[in-house]
């Protein structure tokens, strides 16, 4: 048995990582280690524990001692995906995005190192290069631009990750993807915000002239280059990962209306975000002819998907909006 710990597994990316690897990984063990903020949400891991190969550890990467007593137990790999994810979170408050992106990363590595971890996976994000012009892809090699509190505190954890690995030789790989969509995504992200404002018959902000680009990837796709990275992914190196999905936020919004039958009308055009990177796109070159790995889910399949997954799960969204599902955890671990 291999054991993985995976960090912030509660959240959008990393439940679905973990429901594949159990799926398509049957020599794993998962350690699923998280501090349940207000991301994390216990629902997106229900029934796993029923195979066997999963635990859950309710603890802060920013822990040293919790994070030191997990990878006593030999672990194989370290995947981090804990993180504070949401950009305009970031431009209210920057100081747990610090915390946890800068802090938190340092602590696992630390760990990491002392304890001979073998291979780690730093989860970052295209967000780091900051914004293109209308034409270029970000490959590895791109500046480092990063134009938010959110992506220059994951730009910070990307320069610790490869510093540990120069100075210590820690086995370390960074994967930096494109904007993710798909099954328990939090709603306070585009997509899902729009889909079950819709549902709700509410409204959906537009942020400025709506003509922001963003590289759109089904998170399924994302978690299988994930797999891919883990697996033979050459420690020191950076992949780009992105499935070539580009859109602006208007053809996106339209895209949502239509497959929930609603029209126009539902936009409110408001105040654009400061500093609102204008455009993103992936050039996924080197992971497509290093690794082998290719997306597999277009977007307009992906997008319908995800929005029937929306209106079939309306019990698990209404509970977020609601801020129920934080009674679901606290009934369990107390208040945090
Ligand atoms: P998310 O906000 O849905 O989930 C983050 C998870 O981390 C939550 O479960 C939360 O409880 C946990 N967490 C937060 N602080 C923690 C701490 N101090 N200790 C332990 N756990 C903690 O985020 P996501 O969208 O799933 O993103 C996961 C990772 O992928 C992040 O590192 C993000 O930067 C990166 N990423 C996201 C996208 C995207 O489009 N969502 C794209 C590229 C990269
Ligand atoms: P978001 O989902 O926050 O991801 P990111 O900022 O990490 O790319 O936003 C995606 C795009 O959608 C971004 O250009 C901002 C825009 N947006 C809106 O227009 N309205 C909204 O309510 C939100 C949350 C985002």
């Amino acid at each position: 048995m291999k054991t993985l710990l995976v960090t912030g597994a509660a959240g959008f990316i990393g439940a679905n990582f973990v429901r594949r690897a159990l799926a398509q990984r049957p020599d794993w063990h998962i350690i699923a280690f998280d501090a349940l903020t207000y991301a994390g949400n216990l629902e997106n891991l229900a029934g796993f524990e029923e195979c066997g190969r999963f635990e859950f550890v309710h603890a802060d990467i920013c822990d040293d001692a919790a994070v030191a007593e997990v990878l006593a137990r030999s672990v194989w790999g370290v995947i981090n995906f804990a993180a504070e994810s949401h950009v305009d979170r970031s431009i209210q408050g920057a100081a747990d995005f610090v915390r946890t992106n800068v802090l938190g990363t340092q602590v696992l590595l630390d760990q990491s190192r002392r304890h001979g971890v073998p291979k780690f996976l730093q989860v970052s994000t295209d967000e780091v290069y900051g914004s293109l012009g209308p034409v270029g892809k970000f490959t590895e090699t791109s500046p480092l631009a990063p134009n938010s509190p959110y992506s220059a505190s994951k730009a910070s954890a990307d320069l610790l990750v490869r510093a540990y690995h120069e100075t210590h030789g820690l086995p370390a790989v960074i994967t930096r993807c494109s904007n993710n969509y798909g099954p328990y995504q939090f709603p306070e992200k585009v997509i899902p915000l729009f889909i079950t404002n819709l549902l709700e018959d509410q409204p959906i902000p537009l942020y400025g002239d709506g003509l922001n680009v963003r590289d759109w990837i089904h998170v399924w796709d994302h978690c299988d280059a994930l797999l891919a990275v883990l697996e033979r992914g050459q420690p020191g190196e950076i992949y780009n990962i992105g499935a070539g999905s580009e859109l602006t936020n208007l053809l996106l919004t339209h895209a949502i209306l239509r497959a929930l039958g609603k029209d126009e009308s539902m936009i409110r055009h408001v105040k654009d975000r400061p500093a609102h990177d204008r455009r993103y796109a992936i050039d996924a070159g080197k992971i497509s002819t290093q690794l082998g790995w290719s997306p597999r889910i277009g977007f307009e399949q992906g997008l319908r998907d995800t929005v029937r997954w929306y209106v079939e799960n309306e019990r698990w969204w209404r509970s977020i909006k609601s801020g129920e599902y934080r009674l679901y955890y606290e009934r369990q671990y107390g208040a945090v």
